[in-house]
């Protein structure tokens, strides 16, 4: 497939000056008609897509994008393996063929892809759903080439990665650039009537949170005959911290996004907590645990209790519980609150996903930029210090852990570099040890 983006001749800037004066003459002269709508009947105004990581979630996204603006295009796509574009692209052909437009020109395998989509002055959106270790550089790139993005959860999987994502969010602040997270229940119509009411105090303070993300197992893709370990660890990428985060950061992001929430998103002073890998002990699964207890404490005193586990065969449960001084909040027992001031939300909540980015196109129609930044780094790094405490066993404070200078990469991508866990010769690989791994 070829690499090479194509060149183009307009300039950047004068396309986006396009946008904005269309959307404000046409929005005047239209009165009702919805500022999206208004610039659509002025001309061109078609918004391009780039989308990263065409995955399930990736190409899921690039749906949701889709469907949430009438004028937008999908026009590029970069994945690291050529199957998985392929047979992305190839769905999203038979399921939007009007809106899709990408030619092999268009898709870019490897690492570097998402270079050729930033580079690309036509393109207007980038979505990014690679594995999570790649999103700090990626949004960075993305945000420097002035493209408006959505950014998949979690955000990073190291505290290097967390600094660079909130100062890429700063920029994209100054830059006016939408910047839209997947930690898609921000973006859920009970869950924000059910949070609204929890922020504004209807329980009271909160006191005590109660995070639990307990399922059973997930995929596994093998290992194929020509797969170098990089190959392997990027196709396996879950069970591998450097490129997941571990679980807890991965899945169980979405229920401390929750918790955060309720803390009005202010960082805990320090965690602890326990964890291991009690039926994860076949090397397949890399070096990720299975359950991860934490207790976060906050500065008020309260505490956040968070739980998460990936085992077959055990009690599943994703439930977020907040209790305060005056009451009790279930968010997804029924979005309702019981105490002092009760409430249950008895309204329909569309689609989260399509959400998400009917607000990002909206927010770029009008001009009134959309800026996740700080929430999905703050709940990332929750996510972050959590596998810390456990992996060493020890209490950990915030600052220490967002300034670590832990970064979990190799030293260059490509797929005959040594990823940065390697096996030993029985093809095992060194799992975290509470009170033998260090913080670095
Ligand atoms: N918001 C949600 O509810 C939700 C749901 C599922 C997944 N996710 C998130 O979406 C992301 C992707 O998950 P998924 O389930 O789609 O996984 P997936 O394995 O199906 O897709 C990830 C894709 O990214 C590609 N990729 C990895 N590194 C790359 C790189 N450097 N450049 C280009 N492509 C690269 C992989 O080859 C793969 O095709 C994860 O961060 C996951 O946590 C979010």
């Amino acid at each position: 497939m070829p690499r090479k983006s194509s060149p183009r001749t307009d300039s950047d800037c004068s396309r986006r000056d396009f946008l904005k004066t269309s959307t404000v003459a046409a929005g005047a002269l239209a009165g009702g008609l919805g500022i999206g709508r208004a610039a659509h009947a002025a001309g061109d105004d078609t918004l391009k897509i780039g989308l990263v990581g065409c995955g399930g979630r990736g190409t899921g996204a690039a749906v949701n994008a889709m469907r949430a603006d009438p004028n937008v295009k999908l026009v590029a796509m970069a994945d690291a393996f050529e199957d998985r574009l392929k047979s992305s692209l190839t769905g999203l052909k038979k399921q939007m063929p009007d809106k899709v437009d990408v030619d092999d020109d268009h898709c870019y395998v490897g690492f570097d892809g998402y270079k050729h989509i930033c580079d690309d002055k036509d393109i207007d959106v980038v979505l990014l759903a690679t594995t999570p270790h790649f999103r700090p550089m990626q949004l960075k790139a993305a945000i420097d080439a002035g493209k408006h993005v959505f950014c998949e959860k979690p955000v990073a999987v190291d505290g290097p990665g967390i600094r660079s994502v909130l100062a890429t969010a700063e920029e994209a602040k100054k830059k006016k650039l939408s910047l839209v997270s997947g930690l898609c229940w921000r973006y859920h119509t009970g869950t924000q009537e059910v949070m609204k009411r929890v922020v504004d105090g209807a329980i009271g303070d909160v006191m005590a949170v109660q995070s639990t993300y307990n399922t059973g197992t997930l995929w596994h893709r093998g290992r194929k005959e020509d797969d170098t370990e990089m190959a392997y660890q990027m196709r396996n990428w879950y069970y591998f911290a450097w490129l997941s985060g571990d679980h807890n950061c991965e899945q169980h992001v979405h229920s401390l996004d929750k918790a955060s929430w309720a803390m009005n998103d202010q960082p805990p002073l320090k965690a602890w907590g326990l964890g291991g890998r009690q039926v994860r002990t076949d090397p397949k699964w890399g070096d990720i645990y299975d359950h991860h207890a934490v207790v976060y404490q906050y500065e008020s005193g309260a505490r956040v209790y968070s739980f998460c586990r990936q085992q077959a065969g055990c009690k599943s449960e994703v439930t977020d519980h907040f209790f305060g001084t005056k009451g009790h909040c279930d968010v997804l027992g029924g979005y309702q609150i019981t105490g002092e001031n009760p409430f249950k939300f008895r309204g329909t909540s569309p689609s989260m996903y399509d959400a998400e980015h009917v607000a990002l196109f909206e927010s770029i129609r009008s001009g009134q930029p959309i800026n996740n930044g700080r929430y999905m780094a703050i709940s990332t790094m929750l996510a972050v210090l959590g596998r810390m405490v456990n992996y060493t066993g020890q209490e950990i404070t915030w600052e220490q852990a967002i300034n670590t200078e832990e970064k979990l990469a190799p030293e260059s991508y490509g797929w005959d570099v040594d990823p940065p866990t390697m096996p030993d010769e029985n093809g095992r690989y060194p799992v975290a040890m509470p009170g033998v791994t260090k913080i670095v």
